[in-house]
């Protein structure tokens, strides 16, 4: 599926050690959104991905020991499959390691999940002008007609 400029990493769960450079990546990415969260959130969001009970899951790319993306998802229910589904929530790769196919390893990482713990779907959504991810998913499946509603408490 990859092409020449795959750089090999190593996907694995995120370990409490990865916690300051997590922090790191998550503000990228919150940047990336132009998204300035309370401090309570990112601190929720880590104790989440850390608790085994917790539907909150992320896992990180390591290339030659460093930590360079993330994948964030929420496994739940669902009224459609009796199996649970995987929503891809979050996705994140450092600038500079952009393009060598640590994004893909990430969704790739999930496809196999998905077939070893029985979840019927593994989903996401971007914006639809978000052309670099895009192409990157668009070697996995191809975008469905579904546009998003939301209502916000405030
Ligand atoms: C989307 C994102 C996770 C992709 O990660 P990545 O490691 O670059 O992904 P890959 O290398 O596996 O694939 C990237 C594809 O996009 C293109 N691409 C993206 N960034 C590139 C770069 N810096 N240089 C060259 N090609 C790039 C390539 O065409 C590649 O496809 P190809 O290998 O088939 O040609 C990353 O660009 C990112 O973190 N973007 C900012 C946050 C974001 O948009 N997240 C997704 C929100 S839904």
């Amino acid at each position: 599926m990859h092409n020449a400029r795959v750089t090999p990493c190593i996907i694995r769960a995120a370990l409490p050690s990865d916690e300051p450079v997590w922090h790191e990546l998550w503000g990228g990415y919150c940047d990336f959104y132009g998204a300035r969260l309370e401090d309570e959130v990112t601190r929720r969001t880590w104790k989440r991905i850390l608790d085994p009970d917790s539907a909150v899951m992320c896992i990180v790319a390591e290339v030659e020991g460093r930590v360079v993306g993330f994948a964030h998802c929420v496994v739940h229910e669902n009224t459609w499959e009796t199996q649970a589904v995987c929503y891809l929530e979050d996705l994140f790769v450092v600038p500079a390691a952009r393009g060598r196919g640590i994004g893909g390893a990430l969704i790739e990482w999930l496809r196999n999940a998905m077939r070893a713990e029985g979840w019927a779907r593994l989903y996401w959504m971007t914006k639809a002008d978000n052309a670099e991810a895009r192409r990157l998913y668009d070697r996995f499946t191809h975008a469905d007609d579904f546009v998003r509603y939301v209502i916000r408490q405030k």
